[in-house]
């Protein structure tokens, strides 16, 4: 699955820039991934709820909705509420995930859970069947447009290995500097979905981007 990232898309186009990965067929998008930022949590200031509910309006693509900030037991069910497919939230932010993830399946979403590079997976482990999504961030949360932090596979192969030989129905989706470079290492350790923001919306035309990235995945 690709997912696009909008942080890279021109925001003041937020519906035509979805659509360009909208139409069916291999240049659709499965997911579009929007960054929210609180300037707390992280360094830096992007979206909120009420773009969130205008985008769902603007577009049928799902949206995975990745919540960079804090107090998410606050402030995640809201997008769930407003029809968000996916919403995710990070580890660092909460001293109680399952919790969160009650609350966000509970207002209809799936719950993803996301580790920053440097956050190590084993305290998580014991938690995946309370969460649809684990979100690996390869580049500390942000900014787009940086360098994909290899290292970071290696939470992705341990957790592909425990949900292929479980009944978990987890999904692995991996955040930042995911592009033609990179997406096949990506997918070889085991990745189900793959963000990628520049190199979907820095591209010229973003839904050849979108197919492209699908196709070197599958191989
Ligand atoms: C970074 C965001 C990412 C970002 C990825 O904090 O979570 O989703 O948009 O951008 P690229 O694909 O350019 O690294
Ligand atoms: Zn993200």
């Amino acid at each position: 699955m690709i997912a696009p990232s909008i942080l890279s898309a021109d925001f003041a186009n937020l519906a035509a820039e979805s659509a360009a990965v909208a139409h069916p067929g291999s240049t659709r998008a499965d997911w579009l991934h929007v960054d929210v930022m609180d300037a707390h949590f992280v360094p830096n200031l992007t979206l909120g709820l009420p773009v969130v509910e205008s985008l769902l309006k603007a577009t049928d693509i799902p949206l995975d909705c990745h919540l960079m900030i804090d107090d998410p037991k606050r402030w995640a069910p809201p997008y769930a509420e407003a029809g968000a497919y996916n919403v995710t939230f990070h580890a660092e932010a909460t001293s109680d995930p399952v919790d969160v993830a009650r609350d966000i399946r509970a207002a209809g979403a799936k719950a993803g859970l996301a580790i920053k590079p440097n956050t190590p997976l084993e305290p998580y482990l014991e938690i995946l069947r309370d969460i649809d999504t684990l979100l690996v961030m390869s580049v500390e949360p942000g900014f787009g447009g940086q360098k994909f932090i290899a290292e970071v596979l290696e939470k992705v192969k341990i957790v592909r290995t425990i949900v292929d030989s479980s009944d978990l129905r987890l999904l692995v989706e991996i955040d930042g500097g995911i592009n033609a470079d990179t997406i096949e290492q990506a997918a070889e350790a085991g990745v189900d979905c793959f963000v990628a923001g520049s190199a979907v919306y820095g591209a010229d035309d973003p839904g050849k981007a979108v197919a492209a990235l699908r196709e070197q995945a599958a191989t």
